[in-house]
């Protein structure tokens, strides 16, 4: 037999196992539209608004900086946020607040951090929500990170169970030929005793 089932099984639980743990980093850079600002930022920092040695440190060279809601749509088992900040900022996630992030020294105010972090979702779709403790008191948003499921996890399990069943599918043609193929040769036998094997007559070309 070319296949066996358990075997086939076996391989492709382990394949499964391998692809599951494909878990991908997705960036949103702070210009991304996913993110939405609820008021513009009042300071929106990329190469010739803000010191060029500054932005070469940005993720892509852009910053904004907001006293205002960012809410960041995402769909993913963890999220990171990172961000600088002078004073103190709250974080949401699905409308309960699950972190404060806070910064005193105003001498490395500006230096992007990462703030906030969340890992151990369930994979879907979350909402993180970033805004200042404080009126008067600003965020630097550089870039988020969330971590999601390749999609590519998808295609290939499809392509798995595809596998499978198209071993099965053999296997079991492959079985019926082999019981049909036994049955005809014990027949043939019995209709043909006494003449050695080998001579297959006239047409037995094949
Ligand atoms: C995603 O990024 C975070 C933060 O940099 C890191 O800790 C984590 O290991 C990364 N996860 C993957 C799957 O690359
Ligand atoms: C980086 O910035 C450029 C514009 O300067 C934009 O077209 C591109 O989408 C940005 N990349 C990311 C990952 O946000």
């Amino acid at each position: 037999m070319l296949f066996s089932l358990p075997k086939l099984l076996c391989t492709a639980a382990l394949l499964c196992g391998a692809a599951h743990a494909r878990l991908t980093n997705y960036t949103l850079d702070d210009t991304s539209p996913a993110i939405t600002y609820t008021a513009t930022p009042l300071i929106r920092c990329a190469p010739g608004t803000c010191d060029a040695a500054w932005t070469a440190r940005l993720f892509n060279r852009t910053s904004s900086t907001t006293n205002a809601y960012v809410v960041v749509p995402f769909t993913g088992s963890a999220v990171y946020a990172y961000l600088s900040m002078l004073g103190t900022c709250m974080f949401e996630l699905d409308g309960v607040v699950t972190g404060a992030y806070a910064h005193s020294n105003a001498s490395d105010a500006d230096e992007i951090q990462p703030a906030y972090w969340t890992t151990g979702l369930p994979d879907t779709a979350h909402v993180l929500t970033i805004y200042p403790a404080q009126a008067g008191e600003v965020l630097q948003l550089d870039y988020i990170v969330y971590t999601h499921d390749a999609p590519a996890r998808k295609v290939h399990l499809g392509a798995i169970i595809g596998g499978v069943l198209g071993g099965v599918a053999l296997t079991a043609v492959l079985s019926l030929v082999a019981f049909f193929s036994r049955r005809h040769e014990k027949q043939r036998k019995l209709a043909t005793r006494g003449i050695p094997l080998g001579t297959t007559g006239p047409t037995g070309r094949c």
